[in-house]
Formats: structure tokens, C-alpha cells, sequence
């Protein structure tokens, strides 16, 4: 009867992207015929699940909505081959008027539809990024727009596609063309692009972290949504829902479509379907985002992991060395890598904490992942 609203899982946009209006302001800016600013350049970073794509999207979607050209992609080894063969010209294609010689070639009868159109592309002979792109941004400026370069998934593996990208950007923002860059990943990669050679352009970029929502974001994201679609959700349902999502988008969403569909036919959404709904989602988050998040570390890292969660708050870190048996030299390593891949955060001078909801919970009830990083379901289905 009532479609959900809400969307749980990755890259998908939500109904109501809750929390992020000042950056999509810094954005807009960045579109419109202002001033310079930092943001025409962005690194946008943050744990898994917290929204990099769907903030990406929203970017875009302010692009185009201006007129501006949006290239898009996710890094991989290949992005800027396929770049360069096939997304650029069919983006020049369609802009260039003059790019194409138009033959006609023959003629059909009438009846059934005009004329038949050969097209001879100009470009395809020396894919050459730099130029490609140039010529885009020339024909975006001629209609007062310009080309946002948006890239996702920055990893270690494609950091080569990355500089090449980074490069012909650099020179078309030098020269103060309409051009803006956004990439985005995860901490660990983030700071991997910013040690790379070649990547010093990207340390003058803005630093976007992206946080979790606040209460008031979080019910927000949950009330706006089942209102707009014609159902209700009582004060304390609503309060349960936004505080067992700790402000974590991910789960947010899959909260908000767990309780929208446990009666679907009911007009509002009881602190019983909440209930439901928060269960349901906490047992997603182990192999939806805990497991993968664990997958990245090394063994040590993760008995860091595994001697924090013996504190049900935040641990100090002269404890966990301790309980790990190494010198606080050794596991302050191990604290600044688990920093570095968003895993971990300090709430305070000398203490440590997950970054993740569920984590502490999680490496309790299976401290096995934490040794081998395998998901959970894969075990036990091998263990019956
Ligand atoms: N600001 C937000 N408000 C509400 N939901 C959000 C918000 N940001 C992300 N989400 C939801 O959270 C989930 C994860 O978002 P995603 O962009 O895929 O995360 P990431 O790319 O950082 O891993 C998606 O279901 C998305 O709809
Ligand atoms: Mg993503």
C-alpha cells in the first residue's frame, strides 16, 4: 500500500539527506559565478556507511541542475582509459556541434522516420585526457557552466588513475577554468592519496570529514520521510529509532525501512516495529559494515580492536597496551593506524573508542573476526 521511502544498503540516495545543507552550500558556491573557493578542489572522507556516495550524488545533481557538465566515476585500475575511449567523447559528442562531420548517407522513406545520420567523431585517434578535458570545459564555459569531475572509491590500487585524473585538472584550475574536482574514500585510502607522489595538488584541497548525524538530524532523516509519505511515527518510536542509530546514516536508513514495512498497512509506526526494526539492523551491520571495516587491518591491529571492546565506553590507551602485552610505543602504532582507517576515535586525551556503532558489540559476540576476518554467516554455515 505505502512504498518505502527509505534506503537502506549503499550509494543510494535517501529521502531526506539529513545534516549535510552548509556543504552543499560550500558547493553551490563553488557552481555559481562567485569567487574562488577551496571547495573547487574536495576530499571527501569518512568511515564506511556514513554517506561519501550519496553526498557525491547530491553534488552532481546541484551540477547539473546548473547547467554544469558531471563526469563521474569510480576508481579503478582502467577509469581513465575508459575515460579517455569512450566517456569523454560521447560527453564531446554531445556538447560539440562541430566535432562531427554529419553525413548523410541515405535517406528512408518518409513515412518511416527521416534521414539516416553517419557520424565521423573528431578525437578517437590520440585519446588524450588533458585535451579532452580542456576542450569539455571550453564548450561548458561558452554556456556559462563548467565540468565537475566527481570520483569515488579512491583506493591504494588506483592511486596511477587518480594522478593522471589530479594532473589534467591541476593545469584547467591553474589557469582558473570552470572545473571542479571531488573525490572521495575512506580515511585510510584519503590519506594514501595525500602521501602519494604526484598528489601534492591534493593537500591544498579542501578536507571534507564526514561525521554522523546528530539526534536531531537522525530523527529528522527518520520523521521527515514516513510523514512526507502519509504514515506516522509516534514521539517514542521516533526517539528510539534516531538514538539506536547513533547518527550512523547507514543505519538510519535501514531502521527507517525495517519499521516501515513490519505492518505496512498500519498508519503508524509503533515503538513495536521500531523495536523490531533496530534488531533486524544491528544483525545487518556485521557483514554490511563491521566485517569488511576488519578485512583492511592486520592481525595486531585487530587485537587493538579486540583489547578495546573489554571496556563497555572508551578505553584508555595505557590499558589496551597493557592488555595487549606490547609497549605503549608499539600499540600507539597500532592506535594511528586504526586512526587513520576511521575505525577508531579519540574521544579525549589518552582514551580510544569505536568509530563504528556495533563494533564492540560486534568483536564480543564474535572475536573470531576480529583473528580471521571472515564474515560471520560464511562460518557458521560451514560449521553446521
Ligand atoms: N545525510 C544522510 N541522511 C540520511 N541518510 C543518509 C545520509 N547519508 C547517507 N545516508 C544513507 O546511508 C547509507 C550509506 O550511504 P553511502 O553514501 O553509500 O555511504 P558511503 O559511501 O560513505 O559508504 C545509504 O543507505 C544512504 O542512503
Ligand atoms: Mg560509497
Amino acid at each position: 500500500m505505502h512504498d518505502n521511502p527509505f534506503r537502506p544498503g549503499f550509494g543510494i540516495s535517501p529521502p531526506l539527506l539529513a545534516g549535510r545543507d552548509a556543504l552543499l552550500a560550500e558547493w553551490r558556491e563553488v557552481l555559481g559565478l562567485g569567487a574562488w573557493s577551496p571547495f573547487r578542489a574536495a576530499l571527501v572522507t569518512g568511515m564506511r556507511g556514513v554517506g561519501k556516495t550519496v553526498l557525491l550524488n547530491a553534488v552532481e545533481d546541484e551540477a547539473r541542475g546548473r547547467g554544469w557538465t558531471v563526469v563521474h566515476g569510480t576508481l579503478h585500475v582502467g577509469l581513465v582509459e575508459a575515460l579517455e575511449r569512450d566517456r569523454l567523447p560521447a560527453l564531446l559528442q554531445a556538447q560539440d556541434p562541430e566535432a562531427y562531420a554529419r553525413e548523410l548517407t541515405g535517406v528512408t522513406l518518409p513515412q518511416l522516420g527521416g534521414a539516416t545520420t553517419q557520424v565521423v567523431p573528431q578525437y578517437p585517434r590520440e585519446p588524450r585526457l588533458e585535451s579532452m578535458l580542456a576542450r569539455l570545459v571550453e564548450l561548458t564555459e561558452a554556456r556559462g557552466a563548467g565540468v565537475l569531475l566527481s570520483l569515488d572509491e579512491v583506493a591504494v590500487e588506483s592511486m596511477q588513475e587518480l594522478r593522471r585524473i589530479a594532473i589534467a585538472v591541476q593545469h584547467l584550475l591553474r589557469e582558473d577554468r570552470r572545473v571542479a574536482i571531488v573525490a572521495a574514500g575512506v580515511p585510510a585510502s584519503i590519506a594514501a592519496a595525500l602521501e602519494a607522489d604526484g598528489l601534492t595538488f591534493f593537500r591544498r584541497a579542501q578536507q571534507v570529514r564526514l561525521d554522523t548525524l546528530t539526534l536531531a538530524e537522525a530523527r529528522a532523516a527518520i520523521a521527515e520521510p514516513v510523514r512526507a509519505h502519509g504514515r506516522s511515527i509516534g514521539e517514542a518510536a521516533l526517539e528510539r529509532a534516531a538514538r539506536a542509530s547513533e547518527g550512523y546514516p547507514f543505519l538510519v536508513q535501514t531502521i527507517g525501512a525495517r519499521a516501515w514495512e513490519h505492518r505496512p498497512a498500519d498508519d503508524e509506526i509503533t515503538a513495536d516495529a521500531v523495536e523490531h526494526a533496530v534488531e533486524v539492523a544491528y544483525a545487518t551491520m556485521g557483514e554490511s559494515v563491521i566485517v569488511p571495516a576488519l578485512r583492511g587491518l592486520s592481525g595486531r591491529d585487530r587485537d587493538y580492536l579486540l583489547a578495546m571492546a573489554e571496556d563497555d565506553g572508551p578505553a584508555t590507551t595505557a590499558d589496551v597496551a597493557e592488555r595487549m602485552g606490547a609497549t605503549s610505543g608499539n600499540a600507539g602504532r597500532q592506535r594511528a593506524r586504526l586512526l587513520d582507517a576511521g575505525v577508531i576515535v579519540v574521544p579525549g586525551r589518552g582514551l580510544v573508542d569505536f568509530a563504528i556503532p556495533r563494533m564492540r558489540e560486534h568483536l564480543r559476540e564474535h572475536p573470531h573476526d576480529a583473528q580471521l576476518g571472515l564474515p560471520t554467516a560464511a562460518r557458521r554455515t560451514f560449521r553446521d
